[in-house]
């Protein structure tokens, strides 16, 4: 078995802010990120996370399968209820840090995106397990934002949004900022999350996304298995990644790559900032009762290139000709059902990587 750091006795425990307040107006509020322009969910800053770091080096947080509760409900009831003022806390926010461990403690009910890596390096997420009400709004696993060397693997998910989510920064603040996420492995991934991906890239991404490996993902009664979502204004770019051995069941659309996200922090976004998308290859997929084939839809000035698929069987899908493609091309060898045309069928394609 792989495992991302050997050496792990070299790490050392540091300090972390924790807070204990019970009402949210009382909750602190920092700046908002400067990849992001506002928060995400509400102008101007954010709530702090429950556990939030910044500018720390060697960090461990574990536990022998001990559990924190984020308590999420009453931020999930701000939601639901239209009053929250301003965007939710995450349960762990470590920014601008380095050397960091995340491994077997059991973290409940985030009030947001459960662990969210932002400007960080070298980041080993394992043997974690992520539990949330599956319709808690926007309780993300595991969200590796502007990042680099990042190893998740060996977790258990299951929540009200995608089990893990790599992120880069949101339209022109983004784009200006130009931090990637890169270097990325998420590997023994496990979970459900029933309007939502099991892995996904985005929507957020306008600093760049780079080599990302997914691989040993099991994913059921989910929305989608794996998913690329961006849009015009976000700019940036996703390009080599590659997904191999993934088993789903009951999961919608196993494979969606599309546009669409349409959301944008203020109205200065560009329009003509489009994303590129170049060089995803998918071989050795198998999902079982699946509904619907890959849905791959490009932007219109902005195709998505290099999409490559190899030895992948959906089960279960019921109409035919059954995929929708637009503005995509790529190569497919050995997929059922039958790819749509913009999928060349050439096993032979250089273009193509697959690990
Ligand atoms: C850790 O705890 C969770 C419940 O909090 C449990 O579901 C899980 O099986 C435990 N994992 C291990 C490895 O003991
Ligand atoms: C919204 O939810 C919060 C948290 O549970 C609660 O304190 C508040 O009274 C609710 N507001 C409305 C208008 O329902
Ligand atoms: C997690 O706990 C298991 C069992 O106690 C232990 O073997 C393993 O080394 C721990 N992993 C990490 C990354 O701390
Ligand atoms: C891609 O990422 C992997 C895993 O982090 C790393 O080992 C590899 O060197 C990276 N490749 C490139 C070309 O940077
Ligand atoms: C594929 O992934 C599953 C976990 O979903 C794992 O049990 C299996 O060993 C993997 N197969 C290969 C060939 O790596
Ligand atoms: C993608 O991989 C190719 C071949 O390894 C490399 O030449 C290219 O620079 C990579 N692009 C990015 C954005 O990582
Ligand atoms: C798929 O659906 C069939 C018919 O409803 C059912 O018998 C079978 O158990 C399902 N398989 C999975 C893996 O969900």
């Amino acid at each position: 078995m792989h495992v991302c750091f050997k050496k792990l006795a070299t790490f050392l425990f540091f300090c972390f802010i924790l807070i204990i307040i019970t009402d949210p107006k009382e909750w602190p509020i920092i700046e908002p990120l400067p990849s992001y322009g506002r928060g995400r969910e509400r102008l101007g800053g954010r709530h702090i996370s429950l556990i939030h770091g910044d500018g720390l080096t060697n960090v461990v947080i574990t536990g022998n399968n001990g559990t924190i509760d984020g308590q999420g409900k009453m931020w999930w009831e701000l939601w639901w209820n239209r009053t929250l003022e301003h965007t939710r806390g995450h349960l762990v926010e470590l920014m601008n840090s380095q050397d960091i461990l995340i491994s077997n403690l059991t973290f409940l009910n985030s009030p947001f995106w459960t662990i969210h890596p932002i400007y960080c390096s070298n980041l080993v997420v394992k043997d974690m397990t992520i539990l949330a009400p599956l319709n808690a709004p926007n309780t993300d696993g595991i969200d590796p934002d502007s990042s680099t060397n990042v190893c998740i693997e060996d977790c258990y998910i299951e929540s009200g949004d995608d089990l893990v989510a790599v992120k880069s920064g949101w339209d022109q603040y983004g784009i200006k900022m130009a931090r990637p996420s890169s270097n990325i492995i998420i590997r023994r991934v496990s979970g459900t999350t029933p309007t939502c991906s099991g892995v996904g890239i985005g929507s957020e991404m306008s600093g760049g996304v780079h080599n990302v490996t997914i691989e040993d993902l099991h994913v059921w009664d989910s929305a989608a298995g794996v998913r690329i979502k961006t849009d015009k204004g976000r700019g940036g770019y996703i390009a080599n990644i590659t997904i191999s051995n993934i088993t789903m069941e009951r999961v919608k659309i196993p494979i969606r790559f599309s546009s669409g996200s349409n959301d944008h922090p203020d109205e200065r976004w560009d329009p003509k900032a489009v994303p590129v998308v170049k060089g995803v290859s998918i071989s050795n997929v198998v999902s079982f009762n699946s509904t619907k084939a890959p849905v791959l839809q490009g932007i219109e000035d902005a195709p998505f290139d290099g999409i490559c698929m190899k030895n992948i069987r959906l089960l279960g899908v019921v109409s035919s000709p059954s995929w929708r493609c637009e503005f995509v091309s790529g190569f497919a060898d050995d997929v059922f059902p039958a790819p749509c045309p913009q999928l060349q069928m050439d096993i032979s394609s250089s273009r193509c990587s697959y690990s």
